[in-house]
């Protein structure tokens, strides 16, 4: 039996399975509102059989976007947005729906991914707004030197993440994931190369940590005690230099006291010029299981997670207890469906896919020789509508 397909909590939300679609930036939103992209490219993922989506980062003010076209959640026509999307994706499957909050620190104001790759920073024609971080240091050459948070700036900014979760609430969100890797903001307090300060947010790890532990409390309080908590850890930094996988579990388990339910753990981007190991399948697998091995968080591990048996393996040897897929899923939206079929687990398809599913048409073992589908035991005499999604006897068995 899959282990993968098998239920999930974190926290108080159950999950169908432990499939999570990661989160990923689209750069499609207009002010920070969501767009007819964002239904159709959300609306396919929640067909892939997953368990959790969770959307994009998601900015907590203005100041804290990475680019023009990111999401925002810090007023009331992104919320409006937000909360027609999520009754939207409510209707195409049971799948659990959560977003990504983040700051982007002194990464904000850039152009975006498909303009160049790893984006550049913006031009002042182009609009461009000075970004904040704890101490004035710039990502890189020619970027923008940040301004440094005062204490004042710090508290608006924990409000900021609050107010934002207390909006995600209310559009009907399963969970928020706080972003605290990838070089922003949470990440920039954490590393000793981007937090220089010598007041109580700076210079030892437990001032480095409080920025997270503060923002974590505060969400935690505007956030329905029944509902879920995450947050993305930077699991290294990759340099001495940096953060270590033992300060990551040590903010592991002050975040766990303040009531998280789980981390994710990615790594790196602090700053340019870090030389990182190659990517290889399940190359982050092992900070999931330092995670998992020395505290009482559930732990999600992501990247160069590709294959329905080594997804399959991780949660079941118990290295990790979900799987989080980004890549993977822009390149075959029905990423999870498939990998079911591969593992014989029995889940959900979306009832107007039905003739298409591995069970009720030959030609999908054309298309995926190793998958292993279980034998059909579906009838065709129930109407097939969205409505009818979570009924895994609604089916046909006639194409056979
Ligand atoms: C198009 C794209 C956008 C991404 N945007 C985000 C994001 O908004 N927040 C985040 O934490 N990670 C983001 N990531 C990183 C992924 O969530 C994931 O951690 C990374 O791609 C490794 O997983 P993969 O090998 O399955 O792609 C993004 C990745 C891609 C490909």
């Amino acid at each position: 039996m899959s282990v993968l397909f098998s239920e999930g909590r974190l926290g108080g939300l159950a999950l169908d399975n432990r499939v999570v679609v990661s989160p990923m930036c689209q750069y499609s939103a207009v002010d920070g509102v969501a767009q007819d992209w964002h239904l159709v490219h959300l609306g396919g993922l929640m067909m892939s059989g997953a368990g959790l989506v969770i959307l994009e980062a998601t900015a907590v003010e203005a100041v804290g976007r990475g680019t023009h076209g990111c999401l925002g959640l810090y007023d009331d026509a992104q919320e409006a947005a937000l909360t027609r999307l999520v009754a939207a994706l409510r209707k195409l499957s049971p799948a659990k729906i959560g977003l990504q909050l983040t700051h982007c620190g002194r990464k904000a104001a850039t152009r975006t991914i498909p303009e160049r790759w790893r984006g550049e920073p913006l031009p002042a024609e182009e609009g461009a707004w000075t970004p904040v971080a704890p101490s004035p240091i710039a990502y890189d050459e020619g970027w923008q030197v940040p301004d440094e948070l005062d204490e004042a700036g710090i508290q608006r900014i924990i409000d900021a993440f609050a107010d934002s979760a207390r909006r995600a609430a209310r559009a009907g969100f399963d969970l928020p994931e706080l972003h605290g890797a990838h070089g922003y903001l949470i990440h920039n307090f954490l590393s000793p190369i981007t937090n220089r300060r010598t007041d109580r947010w700076g210079g030892s790890a437990e001032n480095r940590n409080r920025f997270a532990v503060e923002i974590v409390r505060a969400v935690r309080a505007s956030w329905p005690s029944d509902r879920a908590l995450g947050f993305r850890m930077n699991s290294t930094d990759w340099t001495p230099e940096g953060s270590t996988l033992d300060d990551a579990v040590d903010l592991a388990r002050a975040l766990e006291a303040e009531g998280l339910d789980y981390v994710v753990m990615s790594s790196g981007n602090v700053r340019p010029g870090i030389a990182i190991p190659p990517a290889t399948p399940g190359h982050q697998v092992p900070f999931a299981r330092a995670i998992k091995d020395q505290t009482g968080l559930a732990a999600m591990a992501v990247g160069m997670i590709v294959e329905a048996r080594q997804a399959e393996e991780i949660v079941s040897s118990g290295a990790a207890d979900f799987v989080a897929l980004a890549r993977p899923m822009l390149d075959n939206p029905r990423w999870a469906l498939h990998a079911a079929a591969e593992l014989g687990a029995d889940i959900p398809y979306p009832p107007p896919y039905l003739r298409a599913r591995p069970n009720n048409w030959l030609g999908f073992r054309h298309v995926h020789p190793s998958a292993n589908p279980p034998a059909s035991t579906l009838q065709l005499d129930r109407p097939r509508s969205v409505a009818s999604w979570d009924r895994p006897d609604v089916g046909a068995a006639k194409d056979r």
